[in-house]
């Protein structure tokens, strides 16, 4: 490329997200079924009160409401958002919470703040690849940890962790989604939540819970209780905790936020400033108003039944396109399934015939940071409609019969 003497080591190492690459796939085609982004049904926005609160903002009576404000945020919303946090048994102070640029920012800037170059970062097989990207840019070396039916398996983590620190590395964090992991759909287990802050407290480590999915389980099988944020435990400042109106209201405003301590809060506070000064001024406010109103209350069952309800869909015609070519656990709450391979179908290659089809998923290996995972393959069904997401599954078979036929 003519420009690569001009590139700096960071910018020809910059990793990019193979979910974003797939969702440019999707946009190729009018006719492309998406399984791959996982992204909001835009039919659950609440266009009418949004558009409403929106133009009382922009009356013009408050001219603060389009001006540069402090980069930790908009103090009223960070004060909704402790309540918020009050209501997940997440006891803290404003100066503990700060706004991001979507909970993406909040990953990055832990990377910024907190990874020296070589460090290792713990993550779970498989893991969010916004996460892998945004560590990898921080130059971290990511390994990976088991996960067995109820998240991240604690013995191995333990092994991983002593392997690593033998070997002499620095592994001071271990970044995970406890609940409906993306890209698993998994549920880590309470017992386990308890387990984890005895172990990072032993091993004088910090845990970067990431936590976009945990109001929406499905209560046929999950109840809120089950999702009870490690954060409302930790007693010590072990725990790292970020999450975003991006899935409870709409992902088009920007505005997640990360809780830390106030000391860390600051370094993060400092990091942001250079990035883009402070989190978008009128989609804040828009937010706060969006909570103030209840808007974000009123809407959360409505998404839970909604997204439940695609999950239904998406498994019936999974079970009657694909009988029992594919496996998944019955995910419990969030935006996707995790579904095993038959014998001999390759991810990828499945794929490739998928978007000859039409139709688009993820790749399971993107997500794996030893290379494995070719067996597996992430159907989002959070976006598509009901119809499409039978025709999907159509395309998914038609996809994989052609592909065990030539594989
Ligand atoms: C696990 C996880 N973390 C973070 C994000 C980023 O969310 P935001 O829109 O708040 O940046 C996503 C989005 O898909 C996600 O799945």
């Amino acid at each position: 490329m003519l420009y690569d003497k001009f590139l700096s080591p960071t910018g020809r190492h910059l990793h990019e997200s193979a979910i974003r690459r797939m969702g440019t796939v999707a946009a190729r085609s009018a006719d492309m079924v998406s399984f791959a982004a996982g992204y909001p049904d835009p039919a659950s926005f609440p266009w009418g009160e949004l558009r409403e609160l929106a133009a009382d903002l922009l009356s013009g009576a408050d001219p603060t409401v389009l001006q540069y404000g402090p980069t930790r945020g908009h103090e009223p919303l960070i004060e909704a958002i402790v309540e918020l946090l009050a209501a997940r048994h997440i006891i803290v102070t404003p100066p503990q919470v700060t706004i991001t640029t979507g909970s993406q920012q909040g990953i990055d800037l832990v990377g910024r703040v907190l990874v020296t170059p070589g460090d290792v970062v713990l993550v779970e097989l498989p893991a969010y690849t916004g996460a892998i990207s945004a560590f990898k840019n921080a130059q971290a070396r990511l390994v990976g940890v088991r996960q067995d039916d109820d998240g991240i398996d604690l013995e191995d983590l333990d092994a991983v962790c002593l392997r690593e620190r033998r070997a002499g590395h620095r592994v001071n964090l271990l970044y995970l989604v406890p609940n409906f992991q993306n890209p698993t759909g998994l549920l880590l287990g309470l017992d386990k939540r308890q387990r984890l802050l005895e172990w990072v407290e032993r091993c004088d480590m910090l845990i970067v819970e990431d936590d976009p999915y945990g109001a929406l389980y499905f209560d046929d099988v999950a109840r809120a209780e089950d999702t009870r944020p490690i954060r409302a435990d930790d007693t010590r400042g072990r725990v790292i905790y970020l999450s975003t109106f991006s899935k409870t209201l709409a992902p088009g405003f920007r505005v997640g936020w990360v809780v830390a301590p106030a000391a860390l809060i600051e370094r993060f506070d400092t990091a942001k400033q250079s990035i883009d000064l402070m989190t978008g001024s009128l989609d804040q406010r828009i937010v706060h108003e969006a909570v103030r109103r209840g808007v974000l209350d009123r809407l959360a069952p409505d998404l839970r039944r909604l997204y439940r309800t695609k999950r239904d869909a998406m498994e019936q015609a999974l079970r009657e396109e694909l009988g029992g070519h594919l496996r998944w656990l019955p995910p419990k709450g969030g935006f996707f399934l995790w579904a095993t391979l038959p014998d001999g179908v390759e991810d990828e290659t499945l794929l490739a015939r998928a978007l000859e089809e039409r139709l688009v998923f993820v790749a399971g290996s993107a997500f794996y940071v030893d290379g494995t995972g070719h067996d597996r393959i992430r159907l989002s069904f959070s976006a598509p409609a009901v119809d499409r997401i039978r025709e999907g599954a159509r395309r998914l078979a038609a996809a994989m019969a052609a592909n065990v036929v030539r594989s």
